[in-house]
């Protein structure tokens, strides 16, 4: 703290409990003695009631006395007077490092065991999985779901579908580093709307959605040329890319033709953000575990 404040504060505060002992002694001096029974103040409510100069009760005084002891004494014990640290050494920042450390002290043996786990036993510690299960409804709720079975643009964590793989490299690696899965908007290359609806019917043909005829099938070279880079010439996917198995019923973005039109008219980005640094090595590896686990069942 600046000087100047340190003085301001310091001197400001000491002259405030001055003046209130220089108060409460005067008004205690203020005796029924020393004003006349009459002696009214001269407010006056309601046509007749009246303020009497009576002295505050004793009680209330010596309170109010104890108040201002009190109020020293935690001024000398605590720092409140400007740079002055208080003579106990108590500090906001001490309070909150003494509780980490207590934290710390409470939660290291725990996952110092889990830290010496392979991640194959980690997913069958049930002290393991019920710390990812809380881990998980702090960090991952919000966009998987609570039961991880995801949603439109979310995806299922809970089945055995992995847009960038199962592993257990593949999963800590989505958890720490995050993902972006992006699907380019592709429809100017598949030559205008006959083109783009040809490919919806391929797709979805790819999935036994829709029947393989002459026109979905028309556009079988254009997937070769255009998505196979991403999906496989055979529709089946790449893990590297992120990019889904599109000859299976799991749809990230939904299966109807309108879904599929507009995954390829405007293409797709979904981001899993980056939780690294946030949860650190061991909370990571514990919820992929946890994760791990949901689809082993
Ligand atoms: C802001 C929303 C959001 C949050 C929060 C989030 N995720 Fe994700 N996550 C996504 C999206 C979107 C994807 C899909 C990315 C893509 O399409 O490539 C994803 C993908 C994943 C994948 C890869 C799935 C696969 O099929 O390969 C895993 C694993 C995953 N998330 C785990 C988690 C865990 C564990 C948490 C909690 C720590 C979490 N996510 C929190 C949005 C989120
Ligand atoms: C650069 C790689 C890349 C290319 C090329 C590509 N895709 Fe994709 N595609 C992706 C990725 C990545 C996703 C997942 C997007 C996400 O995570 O939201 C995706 C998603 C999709 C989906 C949604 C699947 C679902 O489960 O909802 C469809 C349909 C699709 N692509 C079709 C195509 C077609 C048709 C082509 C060629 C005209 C194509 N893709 C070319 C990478 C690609």
């Amino acid at each position: 703290m600046p000087a100047f404040w340190h003085w301001f504060i310091t001197v400001g505060t000491i002259l405030f409990t001055i003046w209130c002992i220089w108060l409460i002694s005067w008004s205690a001096k203020q005796g029924p003695h020393n004003i006349a029974d009459d002696e009214v103040v001269g407010h006056k409510w309601d046509g007749d009631l009246e303020e009497w100069n009576n002295p505050a009760p004793r009680w209330w005084l010596y309170f109010y006395f104890g108040t201002i002891v009190w109020a020293i004494g935690y001024m000398i014990a605590y720092p409140g007077l400007g740079n002055w640290d208080g003579l106990l050494g108590w500090s906001q920042l001490g309070q909150y490092e003494e509780e980490m450390q207590d934290a710390a002290d409470r939660y290291e043996p725990i996952y110092a065991r889990f830290a010496a786990m392979g991640f194959a036993e980690l997913k069958q510690d049930p002290d393991a999985l019920q710390l990812g299960a809380s881990l998980y409804a702090s960090y991952c709720t919000t966009c998987h779901g609570s039961d991880a079975r995801g949603a439109t643009g979310y995806p299922n964590l809970a089945d055995k579908d992995w847009l960038w793989g199962g592993t257990e490299l593949a999963i800590t690696t989505s958890i720490r580093q995050g993902r972006n899965g992006i699907m380019p908007v592709l429809a100017p290359a598949l030559g205008g709307d006959a083109g783009v609806n040809n490919m919806v019917a391929y797709v979805r043909s790819l999935g036994g959605l829709a029947e393989a005829d002459a026109d979905a099938m028309s556009a079988q070279p254009m997937f070769v040329a255009l998505c196979s880079a991403c999906h496989n010439a055979d529709g089946t996917g790449n893990p590297l890319f992120g990019a889904p198995d599109l000859t299976d019923e799991i749809w990230l973005h939904g299966s109807s033709e309108a879904a599929v039109h507009a995954t390829i008219v405007q293409g797709r980005t979904s981001l899993m953000p980056a939780h690294g640094e946030l949860l650190g090595e061991n909370r990571s590896k514990i919820l992929a575990a946890y994760v791990a686990s949901l689809s082993a069942k």
